[in-house]
Order: structure tokens, then sequence, then C-alpha cells
């Protein structure tokens, strides 16, 4: 038996990992804010599929929260085999609209949090020789889109590396890069999603689906769907400038919507 830890397990694109992975058999760490809705998951998860699951409040914007979960992922005794550093937001509006603290909250949990946790993962599976970690980026880490795409692209950046550092040591790390994925995400965020055309939107379960295969093959870079993949290879081929016209304003509106 085999235990996966989810960050921002309660909702979308977490909620679709601990789905899959659960109906697959693997025990449960599951992560985020909300205790009550992570206790939900876990007993619902539990009686459906026969899995322990454990709840772990934690918010990944503090030192405390971080800690609490790299503790866990360091416990020797109760072995994380895979780390799926899902939890994250966006913010509405674009740089000098979006506040300070509100930047400097998504770079804790997005970047600070991401290199924290996968460290505290690592280092205890590489002493088993075995494990994996996949951190959810986004296709914005290959575009300019504000500080939402500059953390992304270091989360590419950084699971790519590591993955070459830990080459033959038995552990792997994947960087999930998802297009637009019906989720709480836009919402929670104030975001307007009417500009974004119907066939952008990407299925949670699907994407899992393709992700867990990358990782069994040993991809360090998953960019589930052709549609996505066709896209990002003229991404490669467009200049900067006419590239960030299109994508700081696709899916970025602010004002209420
Ligand atoms: N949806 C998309 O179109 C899309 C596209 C590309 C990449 N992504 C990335 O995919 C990941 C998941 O996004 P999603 O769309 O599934 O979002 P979502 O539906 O809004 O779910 C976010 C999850 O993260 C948790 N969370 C948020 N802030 C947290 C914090 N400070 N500490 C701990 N947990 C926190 C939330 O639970 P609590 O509120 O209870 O903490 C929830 O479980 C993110 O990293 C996002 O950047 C999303």
């Amino acid at each position: 038996m085999t235990t996966a830890l989810i960050t921002g397990s309660t909702a979308g694109i977490g909620a679709a990992f601990a789905r899959r992975l659960a109906a697959d058999g693997h025990d449960l760490v599951l992560v985020a804010r909300d205790t009550k809705r992570l206790r939900d998951q876990a007993t619902e998860l539990h009686d459906r599929h026969g899995i322990e699951a454990e709840a772990l409040t934690a918010d990944l914007a503090t030192d405390e929260g971080i800690e609490a979960v790299a503790d866990r992922l360091g416990d020797r005794r109760n072995p994380v085999d895979l780390l799926i550093n899902n939890a994250g937001f966006g913010n509405k509006g674009r740089y000098l609209d979006v506040s300070m603290a509100d930047e400097l909250k998504m770079i804790k949990v997005h970047i600070e949090a991401v290199l924290r946790l996968t460290s505290a993962a690592t280092a205890a599976m590489r002493e088993r020789g075995r494990g994996g970690v996949v951190n959810v980026a986004s296709v914005a880490a290959f575009v300019p889109r504000g500080t939402y795409g500059a953390s992304k692209a270091w989360v590419v950046q950084f699971t790519q590396g590591a993955a070459r550092d830990l080459a033959g040591s038995g552990v792997r790390l994947m960087a999930l890069c998802p297009g637009f994925v019906r989720t709480e995400f836009h919402q929670r965020a104030g975001m307007g999603t009417d500009n974004i055309p119907n066939w952008m939107w990407l299925d949670a379960d699907k994407l899992v689906a393709s992700a867990l295969s990358d990782l069994a093959r040993g991809r360090t870079l998953s960019i589930p769907d052709p549609r996505y993949k066709a896209l990002m290879g003229l991404v490669k081929v467009t200049p900067r400038g006419l590239l960030g016209g299109v994508t700081s304003r696709t899916g970025r509106k602010y004002g209420p919507q």
C-alpha cells in the first residue's frame, strides 16, 4: 500500500487527483485550509474506496502551515510515496492592480511552499530509493502573464532541474502544465471566463489520468491534451510582444463578473 499527499485536495484538480488515487487503492493525506471540507472528503473517499485518508489542515501561505506539511512528509515511520503539490490560486487584475500582500502570498504558496515540501518529500524518498513528486504549474509558465505566470515558470524550471539532479535515485519529479480547467479557481479569484472559448476547457479527471500516465513514463514535463501541446508549439515560435498582447487579456478580466 502506498500513500499520496495532495495539497489543495478539496476542489478542482486536487480533488480529481484524490478521486483517482483513492480509486487506485492509495492511502491519502489531504491538505487544505477548510477542516470540515477536508474531513468530509476523507470520510467519503474512505467509505467509497476502503482506503485510509488523513485530513491535515494547513494554510500554505504561512510558515506554520508549510512546516506542518513538511513534518508529515518527513515522517519516516509513515512514509509518503507520492506528493502532489497542487494548492494554488489566481489574483484578479494586472500588475500594480494586485496588492503587494497578495503578490507575496502567491510567491509563498506557489514557490516557497513548493520548494520546502518538495525538499522534505524527496529527502525522505531518496533514502528509500523510490518516490514521486508532481508539481502543478500551468501553461501560463510559457507566456508573459504577471506574477502568476512567473511563479509557474519557476515551478517548471525548478522541477525539471531537481529531476535531473535526482536522476538515478529512484525519485521522479514532474511539472504538470494544465490549460484552462473548470474548477473553483476563476470564481475564487473573481475572474470572468466569458472570453475563454469552449474548446479551451479541459476536464479535470482526464487531465489527471494523462498526468499520472506521463509520470509513469518518466516524463519531467506534462502538458496534457493535444490542443495545448499544439498551442505550446505555436507559442515557441510566436514573438514575445505579440504573445503578451493576447495572453495578458485571456481569462484575466477584472471588475465584477
Ligand atoms: N483551473 C485552471 O484553469 C488551472 C489551470 C492551470 C493551472 N492551474 C493550477 O492548478 C492548481 C489547482 O487549481 P484549481 O483550479 O484546482 O483550484 P481550485 O478549484 O480553486 O482549488 C484550490 C485548492 O487549493 C486549496 N488552497 C488554496 N489556497 C491554499 C492555501 N493557502 N493553503 C492550502 N490550500 C490552499 C483550496 O482549499 P482551501 O480553500 O480549503 O484551502 C482548494 O482545495 C493551482 O496550482 C492552479 O494554479 C489551474
